[in-house]
């Protein structure tokens, strides 16, 4: 559900750029399309919250009934403030130090943990309570190499060749298994890989392995479209199939187990728009250079995953279309949003919005060359919040200042 431009045009008007803007009517939409396409009577829908921790947000799936996938202390203590019970998180983080497991567990959320070590430690400092297992499901896929998370390659997961080794633990230990957890990559490409990988885990998800589970967590990775030629995916007709391997999966184990899943990207991305402003045009030889008033930090997909977001000239988006460089304002070369785009005519002045920035986009942000990361404004039946005002330059020092134990400056 696109928000229009005169909408967005308020919202610049209002709240300045540059401005993330979240549609929490999409997030409802995709939630309940999520839902529907996988009709498991114990469906667990866990918001990955590293893709988007807005406070909004997670207050809109809070109250659709989601869980979370949390993945740090920090990560928790805001799912527990917007009011999540303990027993709807999970809790993914890789490569803990003790005193992170330790506050964890005061908190009473499960544990899922990925690694054999890990696993050796908290068995005996923990024995005899739940935790959640998570395996490296051995497929290899996820739409760049920096998001691909199966495999013997990546830091991710137990292998599953080592289960007797797992199982040895857990028995020493009277731990109890009640999930088996894992994660193939972000923006699964490939059609059969969340099948195989399900089918891996459930390789070894029986009976005399772990008697006492209560679900099957299949993590993220729903793929979605970014580029205009790219077909949406038809999870409907996934859905049916991975519902059919779940079932037969469950008749054979001896009962119902809750089906998890973990998406991230899927439930938010759409829901997200990024809005600049353009303040510098410039030809350089034969390129068209536009400078906005955003940089990589505030957005880095394009930089650090050569992930494509689509960019509209909101101001003027009817004119001939000319090829861009979309640049931001830090200082690298490679702060671009995008590469010979074509885009309606800029001028400067123009305000463009970047598409799809919901998730993985201000939560992945940072402050470097100290600039403040932009506003957020919700927007929910056509009416406009403001969400998270952006701080002045003077207001972000002054809290870089406070964590360096130096006095406030002035203001
Ligand atoms: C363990 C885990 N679960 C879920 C996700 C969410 O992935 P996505 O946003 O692609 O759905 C991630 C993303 O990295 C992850 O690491």
């Amino acid at each position: 559900m696109a928000i229009s431009s005169k909408i967005l045009k308020k919202i610049a008007k209002t709240y300045g750029t540059p401005t993330y803007i979240y549609n929490l009517d999409t997030i409802i939409d995709r939630y309940t399309y999520f839902q529907n396409a996988f009709p498991w009577p114990k469906l667990a829908i866990c918001y990955a919250m590293k893709a988007n921790y807005n406070f909004d947000i997670l207050r809109c799936l809070h109250a659709l009934g989601s869980y979370i996938d949390a993945v740090s202390p920090g990560d928790l203590y805001m799912a527990l403030k917007v009011g999540f019970n303990t027993s709807k998180i999970i809790y993914t983080a890789n490569n803990m130090k003790d005193a992170e497991v330790d506050e964890v567990m005061k908190t009473g959320v499960l544990m899922n943990i990925g690694s054999l070590s890990r696993l050796e430690k908290y068995a005996h400092k923990y024995p005899g309570t739940d935790i959640c297992l998570r395996f490296n499901p051995d497929v290899v896929d996820g739409e760049h190499e920096k998001i691909k998370t199966g495999g013997d390659l990546t830091k991710f997961g137990i292998l599953l060749e080592d289960v007797d080794q797992v199982v040895d633990i857990i028995r020493r230990h009277r731990l109890k298994v009640v999930g088996l957890h894992e994660h193939t990559g972000s923006g699964l490409v490939k059609s059969d890989s969340i099948l195989n990988a399900m089918k891996n885990i459930m390789s070894i998800a029986n009976q005399s392995n772990f008697p006492d589970l209560m679900f099957l967590d299949f993590g993220g990775g729903f793929k979605i479209s970014y580029a205009p030629n790219e077909a949406p995916i038809d999870y409907i007709v996934m859905g049916k199939q991975i519902i059919s391997l779940f079932s037969d999966f469950c008749r054979d184990y001896g009962r119902d187990l809750e089906l998890r899943f973990e998406p991230g990207k899927f439930l938010t991305a759409h829901a997200g728009e990024l809005l600049v402003e353009v303040n510098t045009i410039k030809k350089n030889r034969n390129r068209l250079i536009c400078g906005t008033d955003s940089g990589f930090p505030q957005l880095i997909r394009p930089m650090f995953y050569e992930a494509y977001h689509q960019i509209d000239n909101i101001s003027n988006p009817d004119d001939k279309l000319l090829k861009y460089d979309i640049c931001g304002n830090i200082c690298e070369t490679g702060d671009l949003f995008a590469k010979d785009r074509h885009i309606s005519q800029i001028k400067e002045g123009d305000l463009l919005s970047i598409r799809d920035a919901g998730a993985y986009c201000y939560s992945m942000g940072g402050v470097y060359n100290l600039r403040p990361m932009p506003a957020e404004v919700v927007v929910q039946n056509n009416e406009i919040r403001l969400s998270r005002e952006r701080l002045t330059p003077l207001e972000l020092i002054n809290l870089v200042v406070a964590e360096s134990n130096y006095m406030m400056l002035p203001n």
